[in-house]
């Protein structure tokens, strides 16, 4: 099978993994990164030194089931341990796979959605978020666009790469009727809790919602490849297991044991990545301003990325290529399909934010 190249990590590779790696990553959708030592030093200090290194149980072992349940708010037998949200993804992709079934995913999106679905099999049915009503995520849309072969249903709120946020009530709407369908409502969470106007609940507790969240995004400790899936489904959950027994066997233990001691300190993690993100998105709302006679954008009410695009409907590549050489890195559209847009990424960078911002409109203006 040929699978279209990863054109995001293509250009991740190229710069922010580069020696020495680029100056001011503005391309990374994740939060301030953590070292081993900042994270153990965490609510009074930890030893990860008596872990065993054997397998894990592959729905993830008791401890770390129940700091991800108290974490949601859901029944800890309900979680489903996987390696990054990206196992959580194909687990439900697998197991939904049937002859002549299709899945309802938005447009733009994180690239494996699709890419993945069509791998297992599934046709990809789109509903698209359109840059005039601020991205939005519209539960009539996305329930129009499911049909009678229709298997999963997903939703990514916050959203990645805009930013939008799906209200709540609209989840649960949608939920509701899918289920009545008999279709289950996957919602990609990875960027909550991060809010920027009202604060949305996990869906965890929706009927017939399946959620997929991870420990990369909100947490900032995407080293850990920590997801997970909640399915109240019993039946559901135990195919589940059994996949990801197939898929990956389990976590490594010693990192199951560093992620259940940050979920312990989440407010800690949580404060930092939002501390940061709310300064840079502020700097990030002025910036936008000041260059608002070249780019527009819909700000970005949720998570760690914003999607702006050239007025003048140019392709954002050599615009990204000038701006890395100047030693700032923010991603081409053409990663998601949308060459005129940028995905600008304001939670990485702890430091020097204004600084990268400055460059960015000296290359803009040539
Ligand atoms: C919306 C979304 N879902 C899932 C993932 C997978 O992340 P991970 O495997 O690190 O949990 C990503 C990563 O960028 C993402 O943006």
């Amino acid at each position: 099978m040929d699978l279209p190249p990863f054109l995001l990590d293509h250009w991740l590779a190229a710069h922010e993994f580069a020696t020495p790696p680029i100056r001011y990553n503005l391309a990374a959708s994740t939060g301030p990164q953590w070292s081993v030592d900042e994270l153990l030093a965490l609510g009074g200090g930890k030893n990860i030194g008596g872990v065993k290194i054997g397998y894990a149980p592959p729905e993830g072992g008791k401890r770390l089931r129940e700091a991800i349940g108290g974490f949601l708010g859901v029944d800890p037998e309900w979680v489903v341990v996987t390696t990054g949200a990206s196992e959580a993804l194909l687990i439900l992709l697998c197991l939904a796979t049937r002859p002549g079934g299709n899945i309802v995913l938005p447009a733009p999106a994180f690239s494996p959605f699709a890419v993945m679905a069509d791998a297992w099999g599934l046709g990809v049915r789109t509903y698209t978020l359109s840059r005039d009503d601020g991205f939005r995520q519209n539960a009539e849309a996305i329930f129009a666009a499911a049909d009678g072969d229709t298997a999963l249903a997903l939703v990514n709120t916050p959203h990645n790469p805009t930013g939008s946020v799906m209200p709540f009530e609209e989840i649960e709407v949608l939920a509701q009727k899918l289920g009545e369908r008999g279709v289950p409502l996957v919602v990609d969470e990875v960027y909550h809790p991060l809010y920027f106007g009202r604060q949305s609940p996990t869906a965890a507790s929706v009927p017939n919602a399946i959620v997929m969240g991870d420990m990369s995004k909100a947490l900032s400790l995407a080293g850990l490849r920590m997801g997970w899936l909640v399915i109240a489904n019993p039946d559901l959950r135990k195919r589940a297991i059994d996949a990801r027994s197939y898929f990956t066997i389990s976590s490594s233990p010693v990192l199951e044991d560093l992620a259940a001691h940050a979920l312990d300190n989440h407010k800690t993690l949580l404060d930092r990545l939002s501390a940061v993100a709310t300064t840079n998105r502020a700097a990030l709302v002025a910036f936008m301003k000041r260059v608002s006679d070249i780019v527009a954008w819909a700000e970005p009410e949720g998570g760690t990325v914003a999607f702006p695009w050239f007025k003048d409907g140019r392709d954002s590549r050599p615009f990204c290529q000038a701006l890395a050489a100047a030693g700032v890195l923010v991603a081409p559209g053409d990663c998601f399909g949308m060459p005129e847009h940028f995905r600008v990424g304001f939670a990485a960078q702890a430091d020097g934010f204004g600084d990268a911002l400055t460059i960015f409109e000296r290359t803009l203006r040539g």
